[in-house]
């Protein structure tokens, strides 16, 4: 992997600069032909950037970028395409009233009559759906399908242009545990093939498991570089964070003697979405007080579950009860449904406040202040518009807006996803302060680590109902075999084996 010859990205002493703020900090960086190279750092670190300078989104402000042996500077995506580099984006940029088939083909061009040569292209794309079982319909609608077939989408795309050099942006952000296998295959497939992929994650796990090279970005410098031989995972947090104070969680309660309020219950709620049963006859219950972790696969309800707790959905038969005012709401899709990414922080949290009827430029920036301060947040200038801020940094402000609301109710939906280390030990305990202040909290998440640590009772959701309840009592363990085997089980009833 050392050998020169065998660079196929380098960047000497790349930096890159929004206004007076600098994300990328002459950055030298050599990635090897044929490998997985991962790039961690916290939210904010100049990851997202220093990669979109390869795919040509940006143009750096200083040092060389070399591709395959020629200094290169791309001024569009297209010009990164042709030399076969693709990129997966942190969020998707799929049209939604288009097919896969034409979101496919969009922008690629593959016709010399100046019609698209459908019937070779279809056969193209399908063939390449079998041959990485990506198990998708090239004609259903990007609105109709799961948030996993988007991203299989979106790879297949790379695949159809023919990417060699594939750059993934926290791609398993957004997937459940077998999902997430699915795709290591996928990845594993690509290497197999001789293609090089570049990996940006938050988790320590999935480097171990693919990654040949690791470098660690902190502050827009690059700061650590280790191969996965000589991989100390202790070592490799502590780069990550640096000389700082890690947050420990205290699951204290704090002497709670509120009398605990019924606040949701759905109690056998079916819910029809298409003319298709996505929740069937569903129960369950959260109080004040308590957080109540639902967790499964995704796909088996939970968006339902959202959309009918906040109206989007009506329900077919059984009876919902919502003893609360308004709910605090982190969804699943915090750009799409949670924020306007045009607005900067103060806009987007006063936007959500009641009281509010007119922006101020003074308020406007006290409110942004206050957010950033509270919840550390990292951006280049306080009145940003939020599409400018990193995908962890987007996350911490819809979840301080809406804990600040004061609601005495919350559905939280993966709040963690996309968030540093360091910032989900903090969102954690934010999330135990709110339920010791009696608030209610319904938290739905794909990772069983998350939903273990904060809940006081769990429930399984597959096909559309609770199909296993646990109360804490059940998964408070002694010691790590407890543990594993508790999680052995709660993963099988994830997938429907008793
Ligand atoms: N278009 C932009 N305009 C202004 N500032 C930007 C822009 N893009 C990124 N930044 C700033 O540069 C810094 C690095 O952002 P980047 O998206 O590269 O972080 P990241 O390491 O990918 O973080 P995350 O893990 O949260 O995705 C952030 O502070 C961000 O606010
Ligand atoms: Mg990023």
């Amino acid at each position: 992997m050392d050998s020169e010859n065998n660079v196929i990205v380098e960047y000497r002493e790349v930096t890159k600069k929004f206004g007076n703020f600098t994300a990328n900090d002459s950055i030298s960086l050599k990635i090897y032909g044929n490998t997985i190279h991962s790039v961690i750092g916290e939210n904010g670190a100049g990851k997202s950037t220093l990669m979109k300078i390869l795919f040509g989104i940006y143009s750096q402000d200083g040092g060389e970028l070399i591709v395959k042996g020629k200094p290169v500077k791309f001024k569009s995506p297209l010009e990164a395409i042709s030399d076969n580099i693709g990129m997966l984006h942190q969020h998707f940029e799929l049209i939604e009233d288009f097919t896969i088939f034409e979101n496919v083909i969009l922008g690629s061009e593959i016709t010399n009559t100046g019609v698209i040569e459908t019937k070779d292209t279809r056969k193209r794309i399908i063939d390449l759906i079998d041959k990485y079982k990506l198990g998708l319909d090239i004609d259903n609608k990007i609105s109709e399908v799961s948030i996993s077939e988007k991203q299989k989408v979106e790879i297949l795309k790379l695949l159809f242009r023919n990417s060699e050099i594939l750059i993934f942006d926290e791609p398993t952000s957004v997937l459940s545990p077998v999902e997430v296998d699915e795709f290591f295959k996928i990845i594993r497939m690509f290497k197999a093939e001789g293609k090089t992929i570049i990996l940006i994650t938050h988790k320590l796990n999935e480097i171990k498991e693919l990654a040949d090279r690791v470098s660690v970005l902190r502050k827009g410098k690059l700061v650590y570089e280790v191969n996965s031989n000589e991989l100390d995972l202790e070592v490799l947090s502590r780069e990550i964070i640096g000389p700082m104070e890690v947050t420990h969680l205290t699951d204290e309660r704090a002497g709670t003697d509120y009398d605990s309020e019924l606040l949701l219950s759905f109690d056998s709620v079916s819910v029809k979405k298409d003319n298709v049963l996505k929740l069937n006859g569903i129960s369950f219950h959260v109080s004040s007080g308590e957080v109540y972790g639902i967790c499964g696969v995704e796909g088996n309800g939970q968006s339902e579950i959202v959309d009918t707790i906040i109206g989007a959905l009506k329900i077919s038969a059984g009876s919902l009860k919502l003893n609360t005012g308004d709910v605090s709401l982190v969804p699943d899709d915090r750009i799409g449904k949670g924020m306007i990414k045009e607005f900067n922080i103060g806009e987007n949290v006063l936007l959500r406040e009641k009281n509010v009827t007119h922006f101020t430029k003074k308020n406007i920036k006290e409110t942004s202040e206050k957010v950033i301060s509270e919840y550390d947040v990292r951006l280049s200038d306080s009145l940003s518009p939020l599409a400018s801020l990193s995908g962890g940094n987007q996350q911490k402000v819809i979840f301080g807006r809406e804990t600040g609301l004061d609601n005495k109710m919350m559905v939280l939906v993966h709040p963690t996803r996309g968030v540093d280390i360091n910032s989900s030990a903090f969102i954690y305990k934010i999330i135990i302060e709110q339920r010791n202040k009696n608030k209610g909290i319904l938290l739905i998440s794909s990772d069983l680590e998350e939903i273990l640590k904060l809940s006081d009772r769990i429930g399984v959701i597959f096909k559309g109902r609770i199909s296993q309840e646990y109360p804490k009592s059940d998964f408070t363990f002694s010691n790590d075999e407890d543990k594993h085997n508790f999680m052995v089980k709660v993963g099988k009833a994830m997938i429907g084996i008793e």
